[in-house]
């Protein structure tokens, strides 16, 4: 009868192997997680600029700034490009070939990618910008936890104006979120938290 058993004691041995080897890995990617607390957010999209479709992942290996707002904001977004311009420039040449900036608008509607692109340009060569569809931007703001709500003012020339998460995202050189950095930040904050990543 004891022969009988040893097979499936063996079965189970191998099941119960094989659900702490599962449960070891799981473990391990929970710790890895557990050090960034920005890994369940982000990851790669692909938006168009004036020049054509451009995706996060064109990047890897870069340190890259990612921003949302749109071209006709009337400061928010030009003080927090001015800044990225600024961190841009406070870089060795070294240091900035690691380095790119990316500007995507959450007012597609207006910004064409030709726009976007040309409104980045304006702070700096090493700034993409992008648009897309409503869709595909709505799909990244998510993607980001980006919240834009569009506010209507008959008043005002413009028609509407959009409000916006004001928030620079530092995604290292694999393409994962590691830091994000509020309106408030300095521009020698934002050179430091950018530094840090760039791979030594
Ligand atoms: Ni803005």
């Amino acid at each position: 009868m004891k022969r009988t058993f040893k097979p499936v004691s063996v079965l189970v041995m191998l099941a119960l192997t094989a659900i702490a080897v599962g449960a070891g890995l799981w473990w391990h990617q929970r710790s890895a997680d557990a050090d960034n607390p920005y890994a369940h957010l982000g990851g790669d999209f692909t938006l168009t600029s004036a020049n054509g479709p451009v995706s996060l992942s064109d990047f890897q290996g870069q340190v890259v700034m990612l921003y949302f707002g749109f071209t006709s904001c009337p400061d928010v977004c030009p003080t927090d490009l001015a800044r990225m311009s600024a961190v841009m420039s406070g870089l060795t040449t070294a240091e900035a070939v690691q380095v790119a900036g990316v500007f995507v608008t959450v007012d597609p509607e207006r910004d064409t990618p030709e726009r976007a692109s040309e409104y980045a340009r304006f702070f700096s060569p090493s700034i993409i910008g992008l648009s897309g569809t409503p869709q595909e931007i709505e799909a990244v703001a998510r993607q980001y936890y980006v919240i834009y709500n569009r506010i209507e003012d008959a008043e005002s020339a413009m028609g509407y104006t959009i409000d916006h998460t004001a928030t620079t995202y530092l995604i290292d050189a694999r393409g994962v979120i590691r830091n994000r950095l509020q309106h408030d930040a300095s521009v020698d904050e934002v050179r430091r938290a950018v530094r840090n990543l760039i791979p030594g």
